[in-house]
């Protein structure tokens, strides 16, 4: 079932406008919950950015925050075959003549469906490649957007390059990577990019922040350099759906010998035991 605009549909009758924003200016905001064992990881979180990102863009949410999580257990609600899996959300400015003045009175289009999603188990467990490339995205990129289309470029770049992910940086200061955040290990302290305009503020990053304070070991939300990012020891993505992965190869060179790092490992650990679990 799909959650379009208030109404719970099977996908067959799901109709979009041409004339919808979203689809002539990518005029809208998303978000993308992460479902373990039946139950919604982090929801809370994800709500407040997804109304951070309308404010952001000068969209008025079409339903309250308290609505849109009722709506959101509603849907998984009739998407019980999905156990493990993730919730995407569209919310775009709706349906208007085209032009590049807002709406005076939008009505907002609301979409959402359920899909499952296993584990990352193998890549958590290998690690994956990544290639570098510069962030040609634009300033606002705190704001979760439907505007994808340099991240989708950058991702592709990566799977030309037979890697796994783009790390992006602006003119050799590491932000973040196509459809995660970045971090690194260097010397036994973690440093990942400020929660500022010029990435996501992941939440997956927040809690694994959150964890390495607990854990004590010190991070620091600094910009580095791609100089250090290639000599970090240990580097690893995070996000809703790779959740902690290591990067055990950039540009073609293998970071450290190549393997996941004893840090990245004890957070993987610790981000396992936030996964509730039915008993
Ligand atoms: N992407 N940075 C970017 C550019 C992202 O698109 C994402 C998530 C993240 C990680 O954020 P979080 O931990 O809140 O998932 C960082 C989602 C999964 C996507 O677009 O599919």
């Amino acid at each position: 079932m799909i959650l379009y605009n208030g109404a719970y549909l099977p996908k067959e009758e799901v109709r979009i406008s041409y004339q919808d924003r979203g689809y002539y200016f990518g005029d809208g905001v998303y978000e993308v919950f992460r479902i373990y064992d039946g139950e919604f990881y982090e929801l809370d979180a994800h709500l407040h950015r997804l109304s951070l990102s309308a404010e952001g863009i000068r969209m008025d949410l079409p339903y309250t925050l308290d609505e849109i999580s009722r709506m959101c257990h509603k849907l998984l609600e009739a998407n019980r075959h999905v156990v493990n899996g993730t919730l995407y959300l569209q919310i775009t400015r709706g349906i208007a003549p085209r032009s590049h003045v807002l709406p005076d009175h939008p009505t907002p289009t609301l979409l959402a469906y359920c899909q499952s999603v296993e584990r990352p188990l193998r890549a958590m467990d290998q690690g994956v490649s990544a290639v570098t490339i510069a962030d040609t995205r634009w300033l606002h990129c705190d704001l979760k957007t439907l505007n994808l289309l340099p991240n989708t470029l950058a991702k592709q770049h990566a799977v030309d390059q037979q890697a796994d992910e783009a790390i992006l940086h602006r003119d050799g200061m590491v932000t973040e990577c196509s459809a995660a955040n970045v971090m690194i290990v260097k010397n036994g302290q973690l440093y990942t990019h400020p929660a500022n305009h010029l990435i996501l503020h992941g939440i997956t990053r927040a809690v694994i922040l959150r964890l390495a304070h607990e854990l004590g070991i010190p991070s620091h939300e600094q910009p580095f350099d791609l100089a250090t990012l290639q000599t970090a020891d240990e580097v690893f993505i995070t996000g809703t759906t790779v959740e902690l992965t290591p990067v055990v190869q950039i540009d073609h060179t293998a970071v450290s010998d190549g393997r996941p790092g004893p840090i990245t490992r004890q957070l993987q650990q610790a981000f396992s035991g936030t996964i509730p679990k039915k008993q």
